[in-house]
Parts: structure tokens; C-alpha cells; sequence
């Protein structure tokens, strides 16, 4: 038997503020204190008394249907059900009495009566509150006989790829009713019927699969039989084990359970301890981790000379020392700064310093970036120069504080699930919404909530919008004058404050640019500034232009003159795309900044790290991702070491960047999958999944939780001891022997993680940096008493429009997002269930559009840009406005970056991803590169063909 230690208190804990009263009563003889509000069932739980229920669970509001956790309280009449009487002060409660353990056998018997008594075979054995209730009152038949009216011919529904649901085994707790609705805000399912033929039921009675279903996992969880369950419980059998890590997809970082046998995930069961997500997940951390078994994984280190040579499959040494001997001559022939390397966002943070180290000591150079270069780079710039830390402000669960949110160029349902469900919990409570984004995204709309305001700008013109809305705050008094008289520059905020009330700034004089009534822009800047707490959520829709880090001061200056940093439920807040993002930029994954944000030119900084590492290191920041392929194209940057990243699908300008890595002389990729920078790479060394290592992630609240190792790494090596592989060939010697080592020596080196440990990590669950002796357990909420840099400051964000402007040859802007099925380049979520809702990459296209060029649902289209053409299936919706039009970046056949420019932002160098102005046109056939693409992957697949392959 195994078990996670969870104890659950049968309802949720009560909200406590200064104002609450507390209560003592008694249970079962002892006392007890407990904040007024709580259930009988809760503050027993509390002593350790566990009174049978099946209803209640500690996620969910208190139902009172099941009537097994009656109590008897004395000087009352009857036999209240625990979960639903509250605690009062005085009362004497008994919750094991001889009356009582009757009245529950009997109400056990009536649902035995109903539900087969199976369980020695049933896959939930040993995994069902049923079953463990029944032996708790010592029941093993019924009284009522198994022959009456029941549910048992009830057809299952295995719609759904990754669970089924079993009317037969359902006792109607509706606990999976309230877990949709409560803990994943999608209201999917109802009980549907009276008394005995209630019954629970998707939508309008449909299949999950074509219900509004999510497959979020929220109710599976819930359900105390095996009427909701995982088909892998099915298949695979009980589980043996438990090892407690962190999802590996979006910056939510959810911590998961992962239940396994032998060396099998049998499944994610979502931490109830996390702190990030509370129990919840979505359907990727929960389901979708069958990539890591899947048999395309390749395991075997492979080299070649040519990217049209056959792989040769080698063993490590051979790889490892092949990759160090080419990087070693092409810095003799083309000198030290011609090689560089890519630490993955994707990999942990020990896995992230490791590279930059080996970059900076091994190759001697700076030569190393992120792929944050390409998401979030503009909100390091923006928030370190306005507030002094590159870091979202708050903690996720400061959004159950925040009174009016702003949603701007970010789609939470999609890109960052459980955060949406606890942003739209709070927004059931009352908290009004802001959207700002060109697309109706789904938070606009969703049941049970709506957006106060949908502000849908033109693509390109955040910068406008947000001027116009600090204009209405700065000219109608809504500033907080007293907190910025405290906190910030007086000189900068005065002449923001001179600027924004600049006519031209005006919602009105901007609408012509935005597009959004004025009207609407007054309303909503209104309601932000005279919220009580206001919070700003932002994804790329705000980072990935060419002003991305002017947008980013612009959120900065509109929080800071609104007094909105500093306390729960205000803030600042990116989502993070990837799981470990930030982390890959705090541990020095830039060319120009040691770990801890400190830049290269610091002699004091670079003293430390040339102390502890034993080299000289250079002062000067090296190149960035763009900056390398351009010099592999001028013949001048020649060998890169990519980890983890998949550039050739995920950075713009796909032919540009092809075209570079085929000039380099030497590309080694590690990766789970020969993914499509692999396919232009000389040396490959397998990776391994997040299931197979040990390590950390920080997620989108700078939360740093543990990810252990769940199974053996497939191929040998967990990716940071390649990394020391790899730089041991190269002469420098890297000696770990745990990931916590690695840690160590982050935490000596980084002011911000100096009181951190993994033994710390492992005894308070996860730990938001700053960790350090004056804050040793972390720091939820950031800038409390003044900014990191010390007074907050203002900048002037001047609007400057977009080169990429749609004109008559290229009249429409194409932007781009995510789906929640999928995850960034699809690598992982492609090879998973996950495709039965996304298979390929659409074209969602304005009705208006679509008729004025023929085009109808389903068509292909040619999409043509200044950079290329690609061809993707048309979706028509209302969900993008005329002159819009809007595809996702999942499928690498789709070349969505093929048609996007080499724009960035002019502070970071980050992709103009979101304004590309193309045409549309109804085609009949691929594009040109389309062919390319398929024939260069036929080919490059070919050349794989000898190679061992693993087995799922
Ligand atoms: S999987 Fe999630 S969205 Fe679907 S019915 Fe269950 S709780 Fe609702
Ligand atoms: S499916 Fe499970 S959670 Fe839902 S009502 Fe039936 S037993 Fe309860
Ligand atoms: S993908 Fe994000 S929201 Fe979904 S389970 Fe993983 S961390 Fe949580
Ligand atoms: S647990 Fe209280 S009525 Fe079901």
C-alpha cells in the first residue's frame, strides 16, 4: 500500500481575517478551537477524528447528501450531518456512538445495494472511499439484496482518451458536479433526473469527449468510487509507489504525485499540498505524460559528420568526446567567441546554470542565451529598470485579493489552466475583469462569468492603449499620490505624469491606432484606478513586439501611480509560458548576467565566479540567439551546444534560422525527440524527461519546487550530468554528484538564493526566491515596504507604431497563441492523447474576411508574408476581429514562424511574434516550403533508419 500523507478535513478551511471570532467546543470529550465558520467534520478532522463521509471532500463546499457523517450533538435533537453543521461554542459533540455506526451501516447498505461488491477486481481496489467506508463500518453486504431496481445496466462512457466514466459504480455525491464547478469554474456537468433516477450527465447528456468537458481531471479526482477513473488505473493496476514532483509544462508549476509501478506512471494525481495549484491540474500536467515512454524517444548518442550523412549510433564517450574535440577546433580556426550554447527553459534550474557555467568557464566566452530571448526578455528589462527585480510581484493565491484584474495580451484558460480556474473562482466572488487582447479569448466569456470590459486593440498597438489609459488616471485625479510621494522618483513620475496627459495620448486621439472606443478605455481605466486592489496578469501578447519592453514600463508605471504593488491582491504578474522560464533566466542564462540578474561587467560580480570556478571570465556580454545565427551566416559563429530547445521551430523567421544552423560546422542537440533543430545537427545526445531527474523548477510566482526523479533516465544520464560529461571532455572539470550540489553552489553564488537548500525545499514544499537569512522562508509577495531598486521609477513610453503595418499588399496582421491541449512546439503534447482535440495548426478568420476572399470553413489558405508562405486549414469565428487573423505554433509542418519577420523588440532582441501582416488567399495545394519541409523530414528520418529504438 502506498500513500501520499494527505489528511482530509471533509470541508475546506475557513477563510481567517483579524475579524474572526473563534470557537471552543468539545469532540468526543476533547477540546477544541477552531475559527468560527468551521465544520463539526473539519474540527474533528483537526483531532485526528475521522468521521466516515462520501460526499465531502477538503476541495469542495459542504453538500450534505450521502448522510454518513452524522453526529450527535448533546441538548440537540437528531443526528446532524457533520460536514454541513457548523462548530458553535459549548457544543459537545460524539461522533462514534452505537445509534450512530447503525444509522450508518444502514445508509451504507442502501448504496451497496446499488453498486456491485466487486472490488477484489475492480481497478479503484485499495483506491475508493467506498469500499474504504464500508470496511471502516464493518459492512460487506446488504440487507436490501442486489436484485432491486439499480443502475448496473448503464452503458460506460470511454469517449474520453484518458478517463471513463461508469454509471454503475456512481452513488450520485455529485461530487464531481461541484469539483467542475467549484475547482475548475467549467460547469460541464449536472445531475440530471430525481431521486433514484438521477444520474450524472456531460453537457446535455453527451459523451465527455463532445461535451464542454475540459478533461481537466478536477472531477476523476473528486469521485470516491471508480465511476470517474483513469484508463491507465484500468490498464496498468494499483500503484506501489509515490514520488512527489512538478509538472513539466506551462509556468503554472502545479506539483503532482506521481503514483507508479514497477517503473510504469500509472498517474499524476495532483498535490493537494501544492502551492501552486491546490489539487488541481489540467490536461497536460495530469494526463499527458506518455511522451516520455514514447517509442520515437531516441536513447542512443548519435554522430555524423554532414547533416546528410546517415547517424551513426556511438556510445557516449565517443559522442561526448567528438562534440568537445569538433567545439576545440573550431575555436582554433575561427577563434574562442565562434562557439555558444542554449540552456532549455524547459530543463531545471541546476540543468540551466550548468550550461551557462560550461558556456562562460569551459568555452571561455558569454556566448549563451535563453529562449526567454524569445518570450519574455522585454519583462526583465521593463521590470528591472522600473522596479529593480525581472519577476512577476505576487504569489498565484493573491488573486483571491485582487478586486479588478486586468487580463492583457495573455489567454489563462489556454496558456495557464489552473490559474484561470482560481482567477475565475475569484471572479465568481465579485472581482470584476478587464480583458485587453485583439481575440474574444475565453475568460471574455465563460459560464457563470463575464468580462466587465473587452478593450479588442489592433495587434501592435499595446503601448497606445496603456498610454491612453494612464492619460484618463492621470488627468481625472485617480493617481495615489501619497504612495507615490513615498515610493517612487519624484522627478521620473512627474514627467510620466506631464506625458501621459499629453492630448495625443488621449483615448480618443490613440483610437485611430488602437481601435477600442474611448469610451470603453475611460471606463476601464477608471475602474482599475479606483479598485481597492487591482492586479495586472500579462503573457506575450505584451512581450513579443517591438515595443515589448516599453509595454512592460507602461504596466509598470500604471501599478506603481495607482499605489498597486507591494500587498496582496495588486501586482504585476507575467505568466510565464514554459515550466522553468523564469528560472532559466534567474540562474544567468543571458549573455550579458551572471545568476541573480548581476551583469558580466561587475568586477565584483565576475570576482566571485572567477574565485569559486577557477577561470578568468569576460566582461563583456557575448551574443544573443539572433546575434549567433546572423554570425553563423557571416561564417563567424560555427558550433553551438542546444539543450532542450528547438529553435528551428520556436524561433521566427524559420528559413533564416535554418539556414544558420546548415552553415554551422558543428550543432549538437540534446533532446528527447529529433526534433527539428536536430535534424540540422552533427552530434545528438539523448535527454532525459522531467520524470527521469532531479532538480528544481521556478514557475511564473518565482516558486522553486523540487522535481525528483521518478524512474532511471532511458539513456543513462540525467541532461546535467551530460553537461558535465560534455565539459569534462573539454578540459574543465565539473564534479557533481547529486543536483543538490549544483544548488549549493547556486545558492553561494546568488544573493537571492543564499538561504536556500534542497533540504529546506524538501521540508516547507516549495519556496519563492528571495530566499535569503533576512527572509529564510521565501518571499510571496515582493516590494512590500519600497522597490528592490529602492524608489520605483517612471518611463516615459513614447507609442511607436510597428514597421509590420498592414498595407494593401499585406492588408491583414496575423498574431498568434496557444491551445490548451497543446504545449509550445508540440514536441511533448504531439506525442500524446492530446492531439484528439488539436491535430493540427488552424487559421481562425474574421467572417467578414473570409467572404470578401471566397474562403469558407475548412479551405486551405495560403497565408503569405514578406517572409515566406505557409498554408493552414481556415477556421471562421467571431473570436478574432476584421483585419485579424490568428494561428497557434504547435505543429512544426504548419511553419508558423516561417511567415513571421525578424522584427523584435529594441531593447531585448524578442521576436515581433504577435503582428505579422500577411494576405490570405483560398489554395489548393502546400506551400512551397511546406514541400521542403516534408521532403527534408522524409530524408532526415531515413537517415535515422538503424538506430536501436525504445519501447513504450
Ligand atoms: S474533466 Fe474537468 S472539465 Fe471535464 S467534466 Fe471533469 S471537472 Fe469538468
Ligand atoms: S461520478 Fe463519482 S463523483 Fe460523480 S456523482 Fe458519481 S460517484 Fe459521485
Ligand atoms: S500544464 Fe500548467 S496548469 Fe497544467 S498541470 Fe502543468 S503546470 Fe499545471
Ligand atoms: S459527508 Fe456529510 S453528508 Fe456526505
Amino acid at each position: 500500500m502506498y500513500s501520499t500523507g494527505y489528511n482530509d478535513l471533509g470541508t475546506p478551511d475557513v477563510a481567517v481575517t483579524p475579524a474572526t471570532k473563534l470557537v471552543t467546543l468539545e469532540i468526543d470529550g476533547q477540546p477544541i478551537t477552531v475559527p468560527e465558520g468551521t465544520s463539526v467534520m473539519h474540527a474533528a478532522a483537526t483531532l485526528g477524528r475521522s468521521i466516515p463521509k462520501l460526499c465531502a471532500t477538503d476541495t469542495l463546499k459542504a453538500f450534505g447528501s450521502c448522510r454518513l457523517c452524522l453526529v450527535e450533538i448533546e441538548g440537540r435533537r437528531g443526528y446532524p450531518a457533520s460536514c454541513t453543521t457548523l462548530v458553535a461554542d459549548g457544543i459537545k459533540v460524539h461522533t462514534e456512538t452505537p445509534k450512530l455506526t447503525q444509522l450508518r451501516r444502514g445508509v451504507m447498505e442502501l448504496y451497496i445495494s446499488d453498486h456491485p461488491l466487486d472490488c477484489v477486481t475492480c481497478p479503484a481496489n485499495g483506491h475508493c472511499e467506498l469500499q474504504d467506508t464500508a470496511e471502516a463500518l464493518g459492512v460487506t453486504d446488504t440487507r436490501y439484496g442486489l436484485s432491486g431496481a439499480n443502475h448496473r445496466h448503464a452503458d460506460t462512457d470511454t469517449s474520453n482518451p484518458y478517463f471513463t466514466f461508469d454509471p454503475t459504480m456512481c452513488i450520485v455525491c455529485s461530487r464531481c458536479v461541484r469539483a467542475c464547478d467549484e475547482v475548475q469554474g467549467t460547469f460541464a456537468l449536472t445531475i440530471q433526473g430525481r431521486g433514484f433516477e438521477s444520474s450524472v450527465s456531460a453537457s446535455q447528456n453527451e459523451p465527455f469527449l463532445a461535451s464542454e468537458c475540459v478533461s481537466c481531471g478536477a472531477c476523476v479526482e473528486a469521485c470516491p468510487t471508480v465511476a470517474l477513473t483513469e484508463k491507465s488505473l484500468i490498464q496498468i493496476g494499483r500503484p506501489e509507489r509515490v514520488v512527489t514532483t512538478t509538472c513539466a509544462y506551462c509556468g503554472v508549476g502545479c506539483s503532482f504525485n506521481a503514483e507508479v509501478k514497477g517503473d510504469q506512471v500509472v498517474r499524476m494525481a495532483p498535490n493537494r499540498d501544492g502551492h501552486a495549484n491546490h489539487g488541481h491540474a489540467c490536461v497536460k500536467g495530469r494526463f499527458a505524460f506518455g511522451y516520455a515512454t514514447h517509442p520515437d524517444r531516441i536513447t542512443s548518442p548519435m554522430i555524423r559528420t554532414s547533416i546528410d550523412d546517415p547517424w551513426e549510433q556511438v556510445s557516449w564517450d565517443v559522442a561526448v568526446n567528438h562534440a568537445a574535440a569538433e567545439f576545440r577546433r573550431i575555436q582554433a580556426k575561427y577563434g574562442r567567441d565562434s562557439i555558444g550554447g542554449i540552456p532549455s527553459s524547459r530543463c531545471t534550474n541546476e540543468e540551466a546554470f550548468l550550461v551557462q557555467k560550461l558556456v562562460r568557464a569551459a568555452f571561455g566566452n558569454n556566448n549563451v542565451d535563453t529562449c526567454a530571448r524569445v518570450c519574455h526578455s522585454p519583462t526583465g528589462y521593463g521590470l528591472k529598470n522600473t522596479i529593480g527585480e525581472s519577476a512577476g510581484t505576487q504569489a498565484f493565491d493573491s488573486v483571491m485579493h485582487a478586486d479588478v484584474i486586468i487580463v492583457v495580451g495573455a489567454n489563462p484558460t489556454e496558456g495557464h489552466p489552473v490559474f484561470a480556474s482560481q482567477l475565475k473562482r475569484r471572479l465568481r466572488q465579485g472581482a470584476k475583469l478587464i480583458v485587453i487582447d485583439p481575440r474574444e479569448i475565453g475568460l471574455v466569456r465563460t459560464p457563470h462569468i463575464q468580462a466587465d470590459y473587452h478593450l479588442p486593440l489592433r495587434p501592435g498597438t499595446n503601448v497606445a492603449l496603456f498610454n491612453a489609459l494612464a492619460h484618463v488616471i492621470a488627468t481625472e485625479g485617480l493617481t495615489k499620490e501619497s504612495y507615490v510621494a513615498d515610493r517612487c522618483e519624484a522627478d521620473s513620475y512627474s514627467k510620466w505624469k506631464t506625458f501621459v496627459a499629453e492630448e495625443r495620448n488621449s483615448p480618443e486621439a490613440t483610437a485611430t491606432s488602437t481601435g477600442v472606443d474611448p469610451v470603453l478605455v475611460r471606463q476601464a481605466a477608471r475602474l482599475y484606478a479606483s479598485a481597492r486592489n487591482g492586479a495586472i496578469y500579462y503573457g506575450l501578447g505584451v512581450t513579443e513586439h517591438s515595443q515589448g519592453s516599453t509595454m512592460v514600463m507602461c504596466i509598470a508605471n500604471l501599478a506603481m501611480a495607482t499605489g498597486n504593488v507591494g500587498r496582496e491582491g495588486v501586482g504585476i504578474n507575467p505568466l510565464r509560458g514554459q515550466n522553468n522560464v523564469q528560472g532559466s533566466c534567474d540562474m544567468g542564462s543571458f549573455p550579458h548576467e551572471f545568476s541573480g540578474y548581476r551583469h558580466v561587467s561587475d568586477p565584483i560580480t565576475r570576482a566571485l565566479f572567477e574565485d569559486a570556478w577557477g577561470v578568468p571570465l569576460l566582461g563583456e556580454p557575448g551574443l544573443r540567439i539572433p546575434n549567433m545565427f546572423e554570425a553563423a551566416l557571416d561564417g563567424s559563429f560555427m558550433g553551438m551546444y542546444i539543450q532542450g530547445e528547438d529553435p528551428a521551430q520556436s524561433d521566427p523567421d524559420t528559413q533564416h534560422v535554418t539556414a544558420a544552423l546548415a552553415a554551422m560546422e558543428c550543432v549538437v542537440v540534446q533532446d528527447l525527440f529529433l526534433n527539428e533543430t536536430a535534424k540540422y545537427a552533427h552530434v545528438f545526445l539523448p535527454g532525459s524527461s522531467f520524470l527521469e531527474k532531479d532538480g528544481t523548477f521556478t514557475n511564473a510566482e518565482r516558486r522553486v519546487s523540487r522535481v525528483r526523479k521518478v524512474m532511471e533516465p532511458r539513456a543513462g544520464f540525467q541532461d546535467w550530468e551530460v553537461t558535465v560529461l560534455l565539459s569534462n571532455a573539454l578540459g574543465y572539470p565539473m564534479q557533481y554528484r547529486h543536483a543538490s550540489e549544483i544548488m549549493d553552489e547556486i545558492a553561494r553564488l546568488t544573493p537571492t538564493f543564499s538561504a536556500f537548500s534542497y533540504e529546506k525545499l524538501d521540508r516547507l514544499g516549495s519556496i519563492q526566491w528571495p530566499c535569503t537569512d533576512k527572509a529564510p522562508t521565501g518571499t510571496p509577495t515582493m516590494h512590500v515596504e519600497q522597490f528592490v531598486r529602492g524608489k520605483g521609477k517612471f518611463f516615459l513610453t513614447e507609442y511607436v507604431p510597428t514597421s509590420e503595418r498592414a498595407t494593401r499588399r499585406f492588408p491583414l496582421l496575423l498574431t498568434t497563441g496557444r491551445v490548451l491541449s497543446q504545449y509550445n512546439v508540440g514536441a511533448q503534447t504531439r506525442r500524446t492523447q492530446n492531439v484528439t482535440w488539436a491535430s493540427a495548426d488552424v487559421l481562425e478568420i474574421h467572417p467578414h474576411d473570409a467572404e470578401l476572399r471566397g474562403i469558407t470553413h475548412g479551405d486551405l489558405v495560403g497565408v503569405t508574408s514578406r517572409s515566406g508562405e505557409i498554408v493552414l486549414p481556415a477556421h471562421i469565428t467571431d473570436r478574432v476581429r476584421p483585419g485579424v487573423v490568428y494561428t497557434t505554433f504547435h505543429f512544426p509542418e504548419s511553419g508558423a514562424n516561417v511567415v513571421t519577420t525578424e522584427n523584435s523588440d529594441w531593447a531585448t532582441n524578442c521576436p515581433e511574434y504577435k503582428v505579422t501582416a500577411v494576405e490570405i488567399v483560398k489554395v489548393n495545394h502546400p506551400s512551397e516550403w511546406q514541400k521542403r519541409f516534408h521532403e527534408f523530414t522524409e530524408r532526415q528520418l531515413s537517415l535515422l533508419k538503424g538506430r536501436e529504438t525504445t519501447h513504450a
